[in-house]
């Protein structure tokens, strides 16, 4: 699965993003260990806390179905439906996503498929909190 694979998956995913309050539409593609992807879109709610990130709506869908051992998350997001905004994983969606991935885990974003910039959880969440801490 290559990186360009793994962000038409989150564009695709996109279109089902939920978000009436915003308009802001995300769509998540998450790619497991085994090969398995798991895509998730933000869910808004009228009472505005209640909503949930695409990341995390990814990462959670993949848990409930036993992944555990993920390798890399694109990210489209956009106004509209359609991708155009290079968005990076809020501050909850890396702690959620450090929870499970290694500092080496990879993020795409981009504003298109042709335009994809790579980071590491690492460089996005550095000295980050973690199970070790309560060891
Ligand atoms: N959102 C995500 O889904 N992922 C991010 O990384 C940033 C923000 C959503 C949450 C909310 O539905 C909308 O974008 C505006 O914040």
């Amino acid at each position: 699965m290559t990186k360009k694979q793994l962000f038409a998956a989150a564009a695709e995913a996109l279109k089902n993003s939920y978000a009436p309050y915003s308009g802001y539409n995300v769509g998540a593609a998450l790619l497991c260990s085994d090969g398995t992807v798991y895509t998730g879109v933000n869910v808004e709610n009228a009472s505005f806390p209640a909503g949930c990130c695409a990341e995390r709506t990814a990462v959670f869908s993949a848990v409930a179905d036993g992944h555990r051992d993920f390798t890399a998350i694109a990210i489209a997001a956009g106004k509209g439906g359609v991708a155009g905004d290079s968005a990076f994983p809020c501050g909850i969606c890396r702690q959620v996503l450090s929870e499970f991935c290694d500092s080496d885990f990879k993020i795409y974003t981009g504003k298109s498929i042709d335009e994809i910039s790579e980071f590491t959880l690492g460089e996005l969440l550095p000295y980050s909190f973690g199970s070790a801490n309560l060891r």
